[in-house]
């Protein structure tokens, strides 16, 4: 662990533990970064009075434990304790760093397994805007948890089954399978529900052959479970493709459709209501979470079978959580799922630890996801009020791109290669940039803009450290000399890039893709200042300066490189 803030703070605890005992090991060391020095340690204000001492005695008391540390502690104002870490201190841990082939970034222990519920559209509509955002954050978190050393199980919880299914099968066999699947695949989805939907509302006979036939398929019928098969993969080589334009790294093998838990619903209700823990409620079989009332008081229901004997959303969301945890043996599952069913899934995840499904020792997270808005403020639409689709916004956003790099004299080929990268790039950074939770405004102007925090940015700070390599001639993986900061810029980068690997960590545990994103932002800021500061490879470097900062690109390289590929950025070799 290199992390200085971290190395520091395990410091000033053993420091607290060895002046005034081990009961005071644990106290936060309040270290934060400081003007003054590299960072300041407020704890001895917050202890003195527990202590019984002035916070300026505290301070020094601590300082004298840490006469040994790499680096010099000060004690200053009324009891701050200022810390200045050795230059030397800092070159070992950066060349240590640039030498690991993981960059700093350790493996967690014990691994967990961690379910990741992402992406789940569905079928019965087209995949929209709404669900760009949880593909894009939940394939950031598989990325990172997977590096980090974690067992990740993707779950891909299409929306496959359900009463809409047998006007969906009927309209098939009205235009033929050839057609529609030509229209499924095609992305036409919308346009084939809503023309199924228009006979259903308009057409008794085509009504009350949907109607049978959602029986029909219920009962596992064969020709008509065929005849879901050929809608299903249509409309999933579909989502295939959107998936392969954004890079992202779901699999058919992750699809665990709704359809998937069919089989175990029945014994799901069963099992709920023989443990009494779902009751029958004017015909339904609910479940009644603790805590939970609605408007008039009345305690909530979650209905897990309909009056009717049907299944719905919250059926399918218990039998699955059950699997995840019996079946996946999950330590941690994560719902990257819209922040509007926030209290389905506090609900869910009540109700499951109320029926003994969800144990302690496992945490089941809903990752929110804020809402897309459009650059009225209201939810991103078409002038006709309809969502949009998303495979013609992002081939958009590829324009955009090429459009934007149209003067840089590229031919043709390296110039649909370079705008594929920035166009998706950009897209799927401004997603992960801001959190997750927040609403979002779709803005391709924003998002393509090559200053600031945007993907097309953070894409030409690599790219532009790559060149300076070539100019160079030498391969950054050759410049594995010894790191020796001197200049300040120097040393604010090499100080900074000495927190990936914690940080890494850090999302994982948070959940937080978007503070990876604020740290590269960073990172390319405190590049950008050593580069005007600290010529490298300038006629008048002499060899062994130029060799020492090679080497610090370098390592700004492999971090800028692995933090954009744990985010599932791609980065253009030039740009
Ligand atoms: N298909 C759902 C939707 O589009 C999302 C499913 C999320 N996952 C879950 N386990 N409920 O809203």
């Amino acid at each position: 662990m290199t992390d200085p803030q971290i190395v520091l703070a395990q410091r000033v605890q053993q420091a607290l533990a060895a002046a005034f005992g081990a009961e005071h090991a644990d106290a936060d060391p309040l270290i934060r970064p400081s003007q003054f020095a590299d960072f300041q340690a407020n704890v001895a204000m917050s202890l003195a009075k527990r202590l019984r001492r002035s916070p300026r005695e505290v301070a020094q008391a601590l300082a004298a434990e840490l006469s040994d540390f790499p680096g010099t502690v000060e004690v200053s104002g009324p009891g701050f304790l200022n810390i200045t870490l050795d230059d030397s201190w800092i070159a070992g841990e950066a060349t240590g760093m640039l030498r690991d082939p993981r960059a700093g970034v350790g493996t967690v222990t014990p691994a967990q397994t961690v379910v990741i519920d992402y992406s789940a559209p569905n079928a019965a509509k087209e995949m929209h805007v709404g669900h760009l955002r949880t593909t894009i954050v939940g394939d950031a978190l598989a990325r990172v948890h997977e590096h980090v050393g974690n067992t990740v199980i993707r779950q891909n919880h299409l929306g496959d089954w359900g009463t809409p299914f047998g006007m969906l099968i009927e309209h098939l066999l009205d235009i033929g399978e050839e057609t529609a699947v030509a229209q499924l695949e095609a992305g036409m989805g919308t346009e084939f529900y809503q023309a199924a939907r228009a006979k259903f509302d308009g057409d008794d006979g085509f009504k009350a052959r949907s109607r049978t036939r959602v029986t029909t398929l219920q009962s596992g019928d064969a020709d008509t479970l065929r005849l879901w098969h050929v809608f299903m993969d249509a409309t999933v080589r579909y989502f295939n493709k959107v998936y392969g334009m954004l890079g992202v790294t779901l699999t058919d093998a992750d699809i665990a459709g709704e359809s998937m838990y069919n089989p175990m619903l029945a014994k799901a209700c069963d099992d709920l209501e023989a443990a009494g823990v779902a009751v029958l409620s004017e015909g339904a079989l609910c479940l009644f979470p603790p805590g939970f009332t609605g408007s008039d008081d009345k305690p909530l229901p979650l209905i897990i079978r309909k009056s009717d004997g049907g299944y719905g959303y919250a059926s399918t969301d218990m039998a699955a959580i059950r699997y995840r945890v019996h079946d996946l043996k999950a330590d941690r599952i994560l719902y990257v799922v819209g922040a509007d069913q926030a209290l389905h899934f506090r609900m869910v995840f009540a109700a499951a630890q109320q029926a003994g499904w969800l144990p302690d020792t496992v945490s089941a997270e809903h990752v929110q996801i804020g809402m897309m808005l459009g650059k009225d403020g209201r939810r991103f639409k078409t002038r006709s009020g309809e969502s949009i689709k998303l495979m013609e916004l992002l081939q958009e956003a590829v324009e955009r791109a090429s459009a934007a790099i149209a003067e840089r004299g590229y031919d043709e080929a390296t110039r649909a290669e370079i705008a594929q990268a920035v166009g998706m790039g950009a897209v799927k950074y401004a997603d992960l940039s801001v959190s997750h939770d927040s609403e979002y405004v779709f803005d391709f102007d924003r998002m393509l803009k090559f200053t600031g925090n945007t993907g097309p940015y953070m894409q030409y700070a690599t790219a532009r450290i790559r060149s300076i390599f070539r100019k160079a001639g030498v391969m950054p993986a050759d410049a594995d000399g010894a790191i020796v900061p001197a200049e300040p810029a120097e040393r604010a980068l090499a100080l900074h890039l000495l927190r990936f690997g914690a940080l890494v960590e850090q999302v994982a545990t948070a959940s937080e893709p978007h503070a990876l994103c604020a740290f590269l932002f960073e990172t390319a800021s405190l590049f950008s200042t050593f580069y005007e500061e600290c010529p490298v490879a300038k006629d008048g470097v002499d060899a062994e300066t130029k060799r020492q900062r090679l080497a610090l690109c370098a390592l700004t390289l492999r971090v800028l490189e692995a933090g954009l590929d744990l985010l599932g950025v791609p980065v253009p070799e030039r740009m």
